[in-house]
């Protein structure tokens, strides 16, 4: 969800009211793809390099989290979407991981919809979780599927589009093992700017391309 902090300058506005202005496109872009059908929606919302940043903008950011997990809790049972948290939980607050548990746990009966949130992410970081989980298993014969299994996402699909706003062509260590062959979708567009509109030039684009992962056209 990149572009917050630009959208907020272009305003003369502070960082955080660009991250603010961001979970609102959130909750916007995850209520239409539900209504859309998308199975999986799953966002970067805090990277393990995000808090490097100043002390004040890393606590707007925990704040709105924690006001969109509370609304979430609130509006489980008229949304009907399943959150789920991929990212390691143990910096944030005790209530904060509270929050994003109950979350989790209060909305795993749905299965019509899922949005995965990445909190404290990073892809190296899944990768070698992954490899300390199999480890820990014992080393138990390994397959590319069963490697899979033990990323935050546990067996779902790799995510068949990745749309990166904010006009930067990079994937800043987001889904490394899983977009192994995601259709990628750029756009200069600013995070708090990407509505409903944004998203079916998107899924358009997505529709246009030939996937041959690796096989001839
Ligand atoms: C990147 O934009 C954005 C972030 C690091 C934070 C994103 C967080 C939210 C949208 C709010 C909380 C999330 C949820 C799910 C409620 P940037 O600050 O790097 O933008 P810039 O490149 O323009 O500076």
């Amino acid at each position: 969800m990149d572009g917050n902090g630009r959208w907020a300058k272009k305003r003369g506005l502070p960082r955080t009211a660009g991250h603010s202005a961001g979970a609102d496109a959130f909750r916007k872009i995850a209520r239409y793809s539900h209504k859309l059908g998308v199975q999986y929606l799953t966002v970067y919302a805090f990277s393990t390099e995000n808090w490097k940043r100043p002390a004040d903008e890393v606590a707007g950011i925990m704040a709105l989290l924690e006001k969109y997990l509370l609304q979430a809790l609130r509006d489980l049972e008229k949304e009907k979407i399943r959150i789920c948290i991929f990212g390691d939980l143990a910096p944030f607050t005790p209530r904060l991981q509270t929050l994003c548990r109950e979350c989790m746990e209060r909305s795993s009966i749905y299965t019509g919809g899922q949005v995965n949130i990445c909190l404290n992410y990073g892809g190296r970081d899944e990768i070698v979780r992954a490899a300390q989980k199999w480890a820990a298993e014992g080393c138990p014969a390994l397959s590319e599927e069963r490697f899979g299994s033990y990323m935050w996402g546990g067996s779902i699909p790799d995510p068949d589009l990745l749309i990166r706003p904010g006009g930067e062509m990079r994937i800043s260590n987001f889904l490394l093992w899983e977009c192994a062959y995601s259709e990628f979708y750029f756009t200069d567009v600013l995070w708090p700017d990407f509505d409903e509109a944004e998203l079916d030039k998107a899924i358009e684009a997505f529709r246009h391309r030939q996937r041959r992962y690796g096989d001839v056209g």
